[in-house]
């Protein structure tokens, strides 16, 4: 009871503790500073401590770890501290409900206060947070905070990011936020925000001071008024302009061609009026120009010059009637030109159609005529022309089936009796939204949890992303989409593990914005936990993550996420009732003493949740393996304690090769089985992906031409795989003379066919397919008798019954062995191993990299090539190992398979049974048996300077890259 009526007072006049010390609610202050006092190790500021437990007191769902009075020593979630000072408070989608707490205002060394994205925060923003003179950002997003907004936050000299938007603030804009001079985003969107727009008048400020501010994003409130021609000047750096949706009247200022700079202009849903300045065409790097939904008249705006515009749309205005204007075919960067119920006369020209980004012309209800000819070099990006209710008479098709894409519907076109033509229906053929694949067959997953786009359940973190004025309107174009995911998951793994991205349902709002559903998987576990999760909303509310410039600017609605995981507790946070109990005495003490005892007690409650979540989350593994790994055919769940002993405690001795995520050491298992240990790297990320993806497939394979999964583990944090041991190393150490095997040409053949066949059992037999995704010479192991045996499976993928033949992922693979196809369209087959795979019979014969020093075996191999010569002329490139003096019996059939598995395109690379197939007959020519189990024993296949063998599982040299540009080296068209 004492605590709770000590909350309502603010905090300064807690500070004058000593004139009032009957006032109960000192007490607590006077706990803060015993606390202070008696622990030696406190690192926070008793006064800053002071504060954060009064915000607390006034929310609910504070963060588990929020437990004591140090939140710096004790690392609270979401605080962050400098020499004991608390310098941010960044807690957002955690849940919290309650009131902003005045008393904040004490936290005089704050910097940045992130609330974004938690609905139940309520009621106003104190005035007293104009005193925080240290603050930066200022970021209260998504919340539901109400009333005025404090004309104090004018006096915050640091503020550089303001976003208040989508709350229920009230009122009018402060003048005072001119006085901003360091402001650089001022977001006030999707508020009640009434009355004007304020300039500066005399010594009062207003918002054309703000000169170093390049967001003004006041759309969707109930602005009214002009928008004041002092508003804009030519010092301002404004780059977007957002004024759409609001009460605004008047007509545009012509001061607006002074802003040199504007990308984005949306001023569109208002009540504006008048002719549009005919200084516009000054904006030369306008992309984007939203004016529809007014009144304004005059001539049609002459838009020649801007040659950067992307997005046009002045539907719904009060234009003259008007001609066709000349501009229509001069904007060459144009996607999307939405000019509905206009009065626009006359015939479309050809050329409209022909500028290759064009997607979307919307031209419903004017008065254009004539004949529509589309010709025959129309875009392919063209998904849309609604011509609807015009004049038209006639149309000339260019052929490909476009007429599905065009609606004439309302035109003397249909009238006359037409109306069973493609293009006089409305229901036409259109590309689907885009939404995120699934890259694997759908597995059930525990109720709650969702399954990622690479097939983990987990617990996704969701919001809903708003693009305010993006440069594209062909919401089926998957490339576009999946650039974003990229950019998305690439920028948030640089903060916090992430499995993947999930983009669902984009569409265009009632706003004009661009909507659609985000889904945040957790990488290497099955939730985020609390420190994620306000990392994540602060990126997104912060505007860390900057999208690729065609979506334009951008704002994020997050929603709570439930299944936080509890923090562990930290060590030092048990002492607070031990010194209670050691210091204090006297019965005027004796409620403090309760109250901390109903404290203890509570915090012991919390303690004991978290122990046992964390058991929970120890046993993630276990659980998730039975609900998304479908099969775990003999391989054993082995304790770390005995690979600890059967590799002699890691030693170095026995250490034999480096893994993309971890170091890989020889072992006996007490059976004397010998086998080879990878340990994923403490806190590998791609490791934990790696190590899923490598338990799921090679648990269910079984071949002899791949290596064996003998067991696993995942105690104590680790992530370890133990394979059967191979012996002789990887091909690539062989062909480079380091392990002392030597390869001639028939037991390069045998190579070949026993990695063929283990690709073709992947690709044919194993059920979901496998693509491997990595193929290459490190990644081929040789075995006492030399079967090639396929490893590393971190990177492979399941093809499902649903995925058409191909998967559409992020680029992965080695350089120098990827499919260029598959770089290029994201789509990924088994021909993209058909084409690593005739790379790799390309290494075989020459022992050279693939790809060194710009030099590419594949177009050196074909530029070489002279089909009449012996050996195709190719022997200069050849490894002279393969024993050049002999016949190579069939060699030329063979250079024929591997030229054609790496054709261009996939659907004229052979499948890896047909591959199999030729290298058997191949073989055959030779006098070999195919089918003999192994490369003939009795041959002494080690030559005598035998050297230490390193052994393998490594992939050094494997580099993931995403999006870009392509690789310079890859084999030029
Ligand atoms: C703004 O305009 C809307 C519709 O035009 C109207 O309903 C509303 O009352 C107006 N609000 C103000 C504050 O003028
Ligand atoms: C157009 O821009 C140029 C250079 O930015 C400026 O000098 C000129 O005055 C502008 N014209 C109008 C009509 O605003
Ligand atoms: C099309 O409309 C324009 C006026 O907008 C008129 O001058 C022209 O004659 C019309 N052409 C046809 C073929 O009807």
């Amino acid at each position: 009871m004492i605590i709770m009526k000590m909350d309502l007072l603010p905090l300064n006049e807690r500070i004058n503790w000593s004139l009032r010390l009957m006032n109960p609610g000192c007490w607590v202050f006077l706990l803060v500073l015993l606390i202070q006092v008696l622990v030696i190790s406190a690192d926070t500021d008793p006064q800053d401590a002071a504060v954060l437990n009064s915000l607390a007191s006034s929310w609910d769902n504070t963060p588990s770890n929020w437990i004591g009075s140090d939140p710096c020593g004790d690392k609270w979630v979401g605080i962050s501290c400098t020499n004991s000072r608390v310098i941010s408070i960044t807690l957002s989608s955690l849940g919290l409900t309650g009131t902003l707490s005045g008393d904040i205002q004490s936290l005089n060394e704050l910097q940045a206060l992130d609330l974004s994205y938690n609905k139940g925060l309520t009621g106003g923003i104190p005035a007293s947070i104009g005193s925080l003179s240290k603050l930066v950002n200022l970021i209260l997003v998504g919340c539901s905070f109400s009333g005025e907004i404090p004309p104090e936050i004018g006096n915050l000299p640091r503020l550089v990011f303001l976003s208040l938007n989508s709350n229920s603030f009230t009122g009018s804009i402060p003048k005072t936020l001119g006085n901003l001079s360091k402001l650089y985003w001022f977001d006030l969107a999707d508020n009640k925000l009434t009355g004007t727009i304020p300039v500066s008048d005399g010594n009062k400020p207003g918002l054309d001071l703000l000169t170093h501010c390049k967001h003004f994003h006041f759309g969707v409130n109930q602005l009214s008024g002009t928008i004041p021609s002092k508003l804009f000047n030519s010092d301002m750096r404004l780059i977007h302009v957002l004024f759409d949706n609001n009460n605004l009247t008047g007509s545009i200022p012509p001061t607006l061609g002074l802003l040199s700079h504007l990308e984005v202009l949306r001023l569109d849903a208002n009540s504006l009026s008048g002719p549009v300045p005919s200084n516009i065409n000054n904006l030369t790097k306008l992309a984007e120009l939203h004016l529809a939904n007014n009144q304004l008249t005059g001539t049609l705006p002459n838009l020649s010059g801007m040659t950067a515009l992307s997005f046009v749309d002045m539907s719904n205005n009060s234009f003259d009637a008007s001609e066709v204007p000349p501009w229509f075919s001069t904007l060459p960067s144009l996607t999307s030109l939405y000019l509905e119920f206009l009065k626009i006369g006359g015939q479309l020209p050809k050329s409209l159609f022909s500028f290759a980004p064009l997607q979307t012309l919307k031209l419903r209800s004017n008065r254009l005529n004539g004949t529509i000819d589309i010709g025959t070099d129309y875009s392919t990006s063209l998904e849309l022309i609604d011509l609807r209710d015009n004049d038209i008479s006639q149309i000339t098709l260019g052929g490909g089936g476009f007429e599905k894409k065009i609606i004439l519907v309302g035109n003397p076109i249909c009238n006359q009796g037409g109306t069973d033509l493609q293009y006089c229906k409305i229901s036409r053929q259109s590309t689907p939204p885009y939404s995120t694949p699934q890259n694997c067959i759908p597995i059930p997953c525990p109720s709650n949890e969702n399954l990622s786009p690479n097939c983990h359940c987990a617990y996704p973190y969701t919001g809903t992303l708003y693009f305010r004025s993006p440069s594209f309107s062909d919401l089926g174009n998957a490339t576009i989409f999946q650039i974003l995911e990229d950019a998305l998951k690439s920028s948030l793994l640089k903060q916090l593990p992430v499995d993947s991205v999930s983009l669902q349902n984009p569409f265009v709002d009632a706003d004009n914005n661009l909507e659609m559903t985000l889904q945040v998987f957790p990488g290497g576990k099955d939730r985020f936990n609390e420190i994620d999760v306000s990392t994540l909303g602060f990126i997104l509310s912060n505007q860390t993550f900057k999208p690729p410039s065609i979506f334009g600017p951008y704002y994020f609605i997050g929603e709570g996420y439930s299944a936080v995981r509890v923090v562990a507790p930290s060590s030092k946070s048990n002492r607070l009732p031990v010194i209670i109990g050691a210091s204090v005495g006297g019965a005027a003490l004796a409620s403090l003493v309760t109250g901390c005892v109903v404290f203890a007690i509570r915090h012991r409650r919390k303690t004991r949740k978290l122990k046992e979540k964390n058991q929970s989350i120890v046993s993630w593994s276990r659980t998730k393996s039975s609900s998304s790994i479908p099969l775990l055919k003999g391989a054993k769940l082995f304790s770390f304690e005995e690979l600890r002993k059967c590799t002699n405690n890691f030693s170095e001795a026995n250490h034999i090769g480096n893994g993309s995520y971890g170091k890989v050491y020889r072992g006996i298992l007490t059976d004397g089985q010998l086998v080879a240990v990878k340990r994923a790297q403490q806190g590998s990320m791609q490791g934990g992906l790696e190590f899923n993806t490598e338990i799921e497939l090679l648990s269910r394979v079984h071949h002899k031409n791949l290596v064996t999964l003998v067991g696993f583990c995942f105690d104590q944090g680790e992530q370890i795989l133990v394979y059967e041991y191979v012996p002789n190393g990887t091909l690539k150490e062989s062909l480079s003379g380091k392990s002392g095997v030597h390869l001639d040409w028939k037991r390069r053949l045998r190579v070949a066919l026993g990695a063929a066949r283990g690709l073709a059992y992947l690709h044919e037999l194993a059920n979901p397919p496998i693509v491997h995704r990595d193929i290459k010479s490190s990644n081929i192991l040789l075995d006492d008798h030399l079967n090639a045996k396929v490893s590393d499976f971190g990177l492979s993928k399941p093809m499902g019954d649903d995925t058409k033949g191909y998967v559409t992922t992020q680029v992965k693979g080695t350089m120098g062995y990827l499919d260029p196809e598959y770089y290029m369209t994201q789509q990924l087959t088994e021909k993209s191993d058909v084409y690593s795979f005739g790379v790799l019979l390309l290494e075989l014969i020459t022992a050279k990299k693939p790809l060194e020093r710009g030099r590419y075996i594949v177009r050196e191999v074909r530029v070489m090539m002279d089909k009449t010569k012996d050996l195709y002329g190719l022997h200069e490139l050849l490894d002279p190992a393969i024993g050049l003096g002999t016949t190579l019996g069939g060699f030329e059939k063979y250079v024929d398979l591997a030229i054609q598995c790496v054709e261009d395109s996939g659907n004229d690379r052979p499948a890896m049974s047909d591959v199999v197939k030729e290298i058997e007959n191949i073989m055959q020519l030779v006098g070999m048996n195919p089918n003999a189990d192994s490369a003939s024993a009795s041959l002494s296949y080690i030559s005598s300077s035998r050297s230490p063998v390193r052994h393998p599982y490594s992939n050094v040299g494997n580099f993931d890259y995403s999006g870009g540009v392509p690789p310079s080296e890859l084999e030029p068209k």
